[in-house]
């Protein structure tokens, strides 16, 4: 089977998009080939060994683009390893303790099959879209906490799998 690697992502102000380019340069530096596309890109993930999957969270939900990807591809995905990740959290939370998935992501971890889930912090910043989102703004509640080790972290113990995956 292929050895590269698709980062896709659903994403609404392009913080989740940032996360899988850096999950991909974490993925180059462990010397594997990995692309980064948003899932209107990805018709077939064939072309692909191993698939993970970023979900923004908005409203206690995965955003809708990773859900459908996780749905649509499910049956292809199975048959090849599978890591989810979520951001979301604007606050140190996600650093300090592992935080489940909320029932969509796990519902699609269920059914890619997929190897493990974790929660990264998100990002929200000026320019974001929606009135909730300015609303969070305006009370000074938005901020970057997207902890770039922790990403990077995670993403060499998914290579070191994807190198030597267990029981071989
Ligand atoms: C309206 C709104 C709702 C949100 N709901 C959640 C939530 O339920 N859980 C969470 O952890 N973060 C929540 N967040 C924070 C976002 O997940 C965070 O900003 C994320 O990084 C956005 O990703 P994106 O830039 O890829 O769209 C919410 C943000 C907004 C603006």
């Amino acid at each position: 089977m292929s050895e590269k690697v698709l980062v896709t992502y659903g994403t609404k102000n392009g913080s989740t998009a940032e996360i899988a380019d850096f999950i991909a340069s974490v993925l180059r530096d462990e010397g594997l080939e990995a692309e980064v596309r948003p899932p209107s890109e990805v018709t077939d993930v064939a072309p692909y060994g191993t698939v993970v999957i970023g979900g923004a969270l908005y409203m206690g939900r995965w955003h809708r683009d990773a859900r459908r990807f996780a749905r649509q591809h499910r049956q292809e995905l199975r048959e090849r390893p599978v890591w989810l990740f979520s951001s979301g959290p604007l606050d140190p939370s996600a650093s300090e303790r592992e935080m489940p998935p909320v029932p969509s992501a796990r519902r699609a971890q269920r059914r890619t099959e997929a190897r493990d889930h974790v929660t990264f912090g998100g990002r929200l910043a000026a320019g974001a879209k929606g009135r909730m989102a300015n609303a969070i703004l305006d009370e000074n509640r938005g901020g970057d906490f997207r902890d770039l080790p922790r990403i990077a972290e995670w993403t060499a113990r998914v290579a070191s799998e994807i190198k030597a995956p267990e029981g071989s």
